[in-house]
């Protein structure tokens, strides 16, 4: 995907957009993971580090204008045709309309495009709704599933959940 020609998708009638980041996204993108109520809010200088370095690894969807979801991700260093999907998140008002896997999927093919090959990402035993999007990205993207333990509780300075990791990898698809 080119970010100078984002692919359109039609939402009733209107058009969700989808395109790299820029540092200049880095405030809204803050806004949206600050709103989730779930996700760790990095620092805003982190959102625009991440919107400036990482663009190539990262999402930002727009409706009517307007940033509406995003999801970061990096190449692991250890395995480079893998790209770990860090945070995902839609604005609460337009979830429920495929937003956040059509976000996963268009930013795996234009990483696919680099040799990326598989996905990975972390998510904790309760966030059902996380599980959810990447089995649909997994069935859409003819990956397949599986997941392993990864960061447990204990690694934390927080009281955070444990983070197992679900790996999206080439195969036959579950
Ligand atoms: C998780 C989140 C990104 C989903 O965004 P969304 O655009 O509403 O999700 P989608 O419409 O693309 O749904 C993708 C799949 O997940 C499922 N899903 C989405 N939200 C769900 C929920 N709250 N509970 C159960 N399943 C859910 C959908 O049914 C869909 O399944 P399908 O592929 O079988 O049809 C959004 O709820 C959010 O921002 N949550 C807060 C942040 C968060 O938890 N991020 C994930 C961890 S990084």
């Amino acid at each position: 995907m080119n970010p100078n020609d984002p692919s359109p998708e039609t939402d009733n009638g209107n058009t969700v957009t989808f395109r790299r980041p820029r540092a200049r996204d880095g405030k809204r993108i803050w806004e949206i993971a600050r709103d989730s109520r779930v996700l760790d809010v990095n620092s805003p200088y982190a959102y625009v580090l991440w919107s400036q370095d990482f663009s190539e690894t990262s999402i930002v969807a727009e409706f009517d204008g307007d940033v509406v979801g995003f999801a970061t991700g990096y190449r692991r260093p250890a395995a480079p045709d893998t790209l770990m999907v860090w945070q995902v998140a839609v604005d609460e008002t337009q979830r429920g309309k495929q937003i956040a896997k059509r976000m996963v999927c268009e930013l795996f093919r234009h990483c696919a495009q680099a040799g990326v090959v598989a996905i990975n990402t972390t998510i904790s035993p309760d966030n059902q709704a996380s599980q959810r999007l990447f089995a649909g990205a997994a069935r859409a993207l003819g990956l397949q599933l599986t997941r392993e333990p990864f960061f447990s509780a204990e690694l934390f300075i927080d009281s955070h959940e444990p983070e197992d990791l679900y790996l999206l990898t080439p195969g036959s698809a579950q």
